[in-house]
């Protein structure tokens, strides 16, 4: 294999295709359901790999060649006129690469004036739409997708953190993305977001506007054996070796969720030199180097929470992998906080953001690692 990088271990949504581990059988299925012309609902619990396996499923022979594809993240959005901004961004971004698609925006988006440059070096033409180029976020959507409907290929959508939707300022945008998304005759639309209410709801509800229009699909752990022969492999190909036990214990450390694997290994592997096998021994060595190139932006982050958020947040990381049950007598009483309403207020402003999640009625912090900091601190 050729060290085409420094580091086997990516850390980037998009893994180069002898970087990726294994998810041959969800590669297979979601393939599969996109040539058989179907719509797919892809969730699963955060950092799993959800949109690397759709950037992996898009550089396959079969999709590549037939189709154009596209990948929206969403998450940042916070209403239909930021979606659609960002989504013109993906598809003006790649106009000059897809063939036909410069000349039909040109001429099919006539509610936004992009901005177009040419580079005299390279004589191409780019052209980008910034937010404030969007003034009626429902129209350019639909002219965007109506381009998309027009190409000589099919198109294939993905957007990712579908559920940011339910939190849009504007109403009704389900029952209008639905409407828009079925006109569309030549494209296909891939959702994907993370387990929780929201999602299912989406797709799961028959009262609502998406119900039943996309084969649900979904993700676990990779095997624990094929992700250990997978880093052996990794570590061989560079001149470098790992014992089998330090790779199971970075995978059941965090339950085997790809990110974390991934980051430890990345480390492990940074710490090896060529000729040297890394053991079981050094796992303290590996994590105690991440927590460490953490510290600076985590108590920047902590800095900025209130004092109640703060005691709430260590309390919960002291509880540990099971969660906390906030508002239980005992766990008030074990870190003198209280009361449950102000428990309750700190708590969804925490949810909002991301910070904690839920694990059945327990909180948990949902970054591992800023939980382990936490309780070092
Ligand atoms: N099959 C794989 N092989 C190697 N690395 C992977 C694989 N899948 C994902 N990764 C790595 O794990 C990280 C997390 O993956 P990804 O971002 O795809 O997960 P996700 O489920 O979309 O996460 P989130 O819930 O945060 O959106 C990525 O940075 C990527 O580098
Ligand atoms: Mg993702």
């Amino acid at each position: 294999m050729a060290a085409l990088v420094k580091n086997p271990f990516i850390l980037t949504p998009f893994v180069p295709e002898e970087y990726f581990c294994d998810r041959e059988k969800e590669t297979a299925l979601l393939c599969k359901h996109i040539l058989n012309g179907r719509n797919v609902a892809l969730f699963a619990d955060r950092r799993l790999g959800k949109t690397g396996l759709i950037r992996h499923c898009f550089e396959q022979k079969d999709i590549k060649n037939n189709f154009n594809t596209f990948l929206v993240d969403i998450y940042s959005a916070g209403s239909l006129k930021e979606m659609t901004s960002l989504f013109a961004k993906e598809v003006f971004s790649t106009a000059s690469s897809v063939t036909g698609l410069k000349d039909r925006l040109l001429k099919g988006i006539k509610s936004i004036k992009p901005t177009v440059e040419f580079n005299q070096l390279t004589s191409t033409v780019s052209f980008s739409a910034g937010i404030g180029d969007i003034t009626e976020p429902e129209r350019s959507l639909e002219e965007i997708l109506s381009v998309l409907d027009s190409l000589k290929k099919p198109t294939v959508i993905a957007i990712d953190e579908f559920q940011t939707i339910r939190n849009f300022k504007e109403s009704n945008v389900e029952a209008f993305l639905r409407t828009v998304f079925q006109k569309c005759k030549r494209c296909l639309f891939i959702y994907t977001g993370s387990i929780n209410h929201s999602i299912n709801n989406i797709f799961k509800s028959p009262d609502k506007p998406f119900y039943n229009s996309a084969v649900m699909m979904t993700i676990d752990v990779i095997d624990r054996e094929v992700y250990r022969e997978f880093a052996q492999r990794m570590f061989r190909s560079y001149g470098k070796d790992i014992d089998e036990g330090l790779v199971y214990k970075c995978y059941d450390y965090f339950d085997g969720i790809t990110w974390y694997n991934q980051l430890l290994m990345n480390e492990a592997f940074a710490q090896t030199e060529r000729g040297e096998t890394i053991d079981e021994d050094s796992f303290d060595s590996v994590y105690e180097a991440i927590i460490t190139q953490q510290d600076f932006s985590y108590r920047e982050l902590f800095s900025r929470f209130s004092e109640k958020q703060k005691t709430l947040l260590m309390a919960i990381a002291r509880e540990g992998k099971e969660g906390a049950s906030v508002t239980s007598q005992d766990f008030m009483m074990r870190y003198s906080i209280g009361p449950t309403s102000s428990i309750q207020t700190a708590c969804s402003a925490l949810k909002k953001n991301n910070f904690i999640t839920d694990n059945g009625s327990r909180k948990q912090i949902t970054d591992l690692i800023f939980r382990d900091w936490l309780r070092k601190n």
